[in-house]
């Protein structure tokens, strides 16, 4: 080999190792940066500050900055059968609530509510504020609204439910980015009758928390330590019984608060700490996907996540009567049981809703 053209080879493999080193370097610093934001927030939320929910809540005063007024049905008594919606969302997120009250909200009677507290932008808050005046569906709550912030915001939900209609029958906590079809769950719900009603939704049975300090669900040692959470519900959707929330809400004063809204409310404080049943639905589809077909989305009670087009695309036609159920036209999957192939790569649970 040429002594040039070794020269070139350690050039380029120098020149390379460099480059590699700088580009690590960063990467890790950035790392460590996000890593030490993130400690940050947990902080700021729980250790400065106080882990008991009466401080925030306060139960015995009026704290939403705004106030929806009570729907007809829950003064007259009509509310005994019904089901109440509250969806969290925050101050920047009209669209979502747009793509909501053009769909799913047309069929639920009353109006689903939405809850968010505040953020430090005076823009923001004052379009809210017009939403709030023109659609009077809008909770706004005394707290800043952050992800780690989640579980104030259903503490939130009961309070404002005690307050809008405590007779309800169901109280259904989702997200902004579900789609809920309320005819289902006022099937779901008609045929619950009696004492000690359950919480209904989909059911993890006692899932490990999550330690990557990188994952939304991250939990740290410190706020809790057991090695498997309690079996709950899954927090983009579930129905809590109108009889239960008060004393949910006032056990959840006792026990001192952690980030997961859905483990906190339906398995520590229901489940572990009041003894409620949770009860699984098949129908609450907590994951979503296209692979269990449209006619089995037709059938759910709760679909997440969606993009706001795709809410508003499968609704429409869900609603618009172009979607045609009868079993000769379930597609693929018909033809294969036809000739007696099980569709293994559909998912059961999705077709085989009682
Ligand atoms: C609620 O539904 C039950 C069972 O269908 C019925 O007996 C009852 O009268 C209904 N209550 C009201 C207030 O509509
Ligand atoms: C959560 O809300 C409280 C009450 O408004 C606020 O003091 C706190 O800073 C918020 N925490 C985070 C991390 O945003
Ligand atoms: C929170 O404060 C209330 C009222 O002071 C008290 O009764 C309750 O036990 C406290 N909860 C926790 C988790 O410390
Ligand atoms: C919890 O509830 C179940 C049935 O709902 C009941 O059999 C059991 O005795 C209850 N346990 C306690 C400690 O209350
Ligand atoms: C749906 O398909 C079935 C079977 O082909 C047909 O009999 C029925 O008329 C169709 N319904 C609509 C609304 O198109």
């Amino acid at each position: 080999m040429s002594p040039k053209r070794a020269s070139l080879i350690v050039g380029f493999v120098s020149v390379t190792l460099v480059v590699y080193v700088y580009l690590f370097i960063t990467w890790q610093l950035q790392y460590v940066e996000l890593t030490r934001k993130k400690r940050q927030d947990f902080y700021n939320l729980m250790s400065w500050q106080s882990r008991n929910l009466t401080d925030f809540i306060q139960p015995d005063h009026r704290t939403c900055v705004i106030c929806p007024k009570v729907p007809d049905v829950c003064r007259d008594g009509r509310e005994a059968n019904t089901t109440i919606f509250f969806v969290t969302t925050s101050p920047t997120n009209r669209e979502k609530r747009d793509v909501i009250r053009s769909t799913w909200a047309q069929k639920a009677n009353p109006k689903p509510f939405f809850v968010t507290g505040h953020i430090p932008d005076s823009k923001t808050m004052n379009l809210l504020e017009e939403e709030a005046r023109l659609y009077n569906d809008i909770v706004v709550e005394d707290f800043v609204d952050t992800y780690v912030n989640l579980t104030l915001k259903t503490g939130f939900m009961f309070k404002n439910f005690l307050s809008i209609c405590p007779k309800a029958k169901y109280m259904m906590k989702c997200d902004d980015d579900v789609m809920v079809n309320p005819n289902v769950v006022e099937a779901l719900v008609a045929k619950v009758a009696g004492p000690n009603k359950p919480l209904i939704g989909r059911l993890f049975v006692s899932p490990e928390p999550f330690r990557d300090i990188h994952s939304k669900y991250y939990i740290p040692y410190w706020l809790y330590d057991k090695p498997l959470f309690p079996p709950y519900l899954s927090g983009p959707g579930y129905l809590v019984p109108g009889e239960s929330v008060q004393k949910i809400l006032e056990e959840s004063f006792k026990e001192p608060l952690i980030n997961l809204e859905d483990v906190f409310f339906t398995g520590i404080i229901a489940m572990e700490k009041l003894n409620m049943t949770l009860q699984n639905s098949k129908r609450f589809f907590t994951y979503y996907s296209m692979q269990m077909g449209k006619c089995a989305v037709q059938k759910a009670a709760l679909l997440h996540h969606l993009e706001d087009k795709e809410m508003l695309d499968l609704w429409n036609e869900i609603w618009n009567g172009k979607l045609n159920c009868s079993s000769k036209h379930q597609g693929f999957r018909s033809v294969l049981s036809g000739i007696g192939i099980p569709p293994f790569f559909l998912r059961k649970n999705s077709l085989d809703l009682e």
